[in-house]
């Protein structure tokens, strides 16, 4: 097979302290190439070297024969690099055609040739056999249409190497088939891909080998058939994990979060359950079914059409999420950059952001009680930081989700809503999450968890809730909690009868 890219010996430092140590990677036309590894290994940022975002201290690359200096983003793409992002953030108001375009639309004396840049966007949405129209706007377009419009823009670059940076974090299992198939294709016409995820179960099925990076270091780089994924992961973590799923000796007692004939229109319809104090209550459903709505609605985050929400056998009204957090609720969300975290400031200010007042003293910021706090989250949760005052925009995806735990941690919540709380992050970590929460509950609080990952509430959950298009579709327990059960009850049936 034929060498493209060479990474040699590539070295990244940050303020001093160093990320990347003398780092390879090999890439061979047409194959998918695995990086995993823990969070804050090092893989965004060997990759955002290898698309000129970021400039390395030392270390060469080359493409095929020729050495290149990659210094910023327009050079890579120019030289067939291109990334799809796993922060997707198109302009909203742009059709699919102008986003295609733009920075290189088409003119025709002077304005923009219309007629010619739609033919080429059916073309190219063509050859990788989707059929979203042209002039539909990105606002309308699902998670994982947004993603394969990415993909068809990187591709039209005549791009030679593709970098995926959890490509499937955010999308449905169909979407995934889709997602698998349209790889497929790019491999068959020779692209190379390299596929950051950590989704270890799904590797199998597209790469050809797996490339296991810790601490800024290469472990590991085997072929993909030839690596089990017991192997893999005690490559990234560097001892065995015997189970991600801890057992829990917790106690379920009184309800303590009752909700009755909750609606949102267009979210949700007659959304009745109860969770009790101990318990882990898991939410199943698929992308769309209303979770995340239903958990920012009982969090005040949107309100209620109609419906009732309890807690400890008393009626409550919120009115903002404020009056939620009074009541000792805390909402861990699912999109961090957007309701999580201010990526601008440290990590102490963001873990602490919810509890400042409260540690105040006679109205001034405790800074070293805060400092204390936020100093044992970091240290509890494993949250990979050069100090408690690193700018959480700089931190890795999965360690900033790490901090928006603490923050909601820190204000010793009884009623847990973790929405997604594992995305993004690595299987160590999850394990160490897990451990958490069952902690938690074993100390007669309650969590609702909701997850994509089927799996993971097998792992975890005492009782499961099923949403499907905004309605509970059913429930299941003990035994009872399997992927099939689960899977039967979230998948709306189409006319015919089959599963959609
Ligand atoms: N701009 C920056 N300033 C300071 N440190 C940074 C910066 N960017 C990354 N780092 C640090 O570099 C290390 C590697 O981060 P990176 O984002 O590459 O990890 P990752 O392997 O992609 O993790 P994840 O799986 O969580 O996405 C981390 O310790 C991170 O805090
Ligand atoms: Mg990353």
């Amino acid at each position: 097979m034929k060498n493209i890219l060479q990474m040699q010996d590539i070295c990244k430092s940050f303020s001093g302290v160093e990320v990347l140590h003398s780092v390879n990677l090999d890439l061979y036309e047409g194959e998918v190439l695995a990086l995993v590894g823990e969070n804050g290994a090092g893989k965004s940022t060997l990759m955002k070297i290898l698309m000129g975002i970021e400039q390395p201290n030392a270390g060469k690359i080359f493409l095929g024969e020729e050495e290149v200096k990659l210094d910023n983003p327009a050079k890579a793409l120019d030289l067939g690099i291109a990334m799809i992002h796993q922060e997707l953030a198109p302009i909203p108001e742009m059709t699919v055609e102008e986003n295609l375009f733009i920075g290189r639309e088409l003119s025709h004396f002077g304005f923009v040739d219309s007629r010619k840049q739609a033919q080429l966007t059916k073309e190219w949405l063509g050859n990788l056999n989707l059929r979203i129209p042209p002039t539909t706007k990105m606002q309308d377009l699902s998670i994982s249409q947004t993603q394969m419009v990415e993909i068809t823009k990187a591709i039209s670059y005549n791009s030679k190497i593709l970098i995926m940076d959890e490509p499937t974090s955010a999308i449905t299992e169909a979407e995934v088939r889709h997602l698998f198939e349209i790889i497929n294709l790019l491999k068959k016409n020779g692209i190379s891909i390299i596929y950051i995820s950590h989704k270890l179960q799904e590797l199998p099925f597209i790469a050809d080998r797996v490339q296991v990076m810790r601490d800024g270091h290469i472990i590991s780089v085997a072929i993909m058939a030839e690596k089990s994924e017991r192997q893999i992961v005690r490559d990234m973590v560097g001892r065995e994990i015997s189970n991600i799923y801890p057992k829990c000796d917790n106690n379920i007692t009184e309800p303590i979060l009752e909700v009755k004939h909750l609606n949102k229109k267009g979210e949700f319809e007659d959304v009745t359950f109860t969770l009790h104090a101990g318990e882990k209550l898991g939410i199943a459903g698929l992308m769309g079914a209303g979770r995340t709505e239903l958990v920012s609605t009982i969090f005040c985050v949107n309100r209620p059409d109609s419906g009732e929400v309890w807690v400890d056998g008393e009626k409550v009204n919120f009115r903002k999420p404020s009056d939620a957090i009074k009541k000792k609720i805390a909402l861990v969300p699912e999109d961090r950059k957007l309701m999580g975290l201010n990526l601008a400031m440290n990590v102490q200010e963001n873990a602490t952001m919810c509890i400042d007042k409260n540690i105040a003293k006679f109205y001034f910021l405790n800074n070293p009680k805060g400092s204390l706090l936020a100093k044992e989250m970091v240290k509890k949760l494993s949250i990979k930081a050069h100090s408690t005052k690193q700018e959480v925009g700089n931190l890795s995806g999965g360690n900033q989700q790490k901090v928006v735990l603490a923050k909601w941690l820190l204000t010793e919540p009884d009623i847990l809503l973790f929405d997604e709380p594992t995305r993004g992050i690595d299987v160590g970590a999850k394990a160490e999450i897990f451990e958490l929460i069952n902690n938690l509950v074993m100390n007669g609080k309650a969590a609702l968890i909701i997850s994509s990952e089927m799996q993971e509430l097998v792992g975890i959950a005492d009782r499961v809730i099923v949403m499907c298009e905004g309605k509970i579709t059913g429930e299941v327990k003990g035994e009872e909690i399997t992927q099939e059960n689960i899977m039967a009850l979230a998948s709306p049936k189409n006319k015919n009868g089959s599963i959609n």
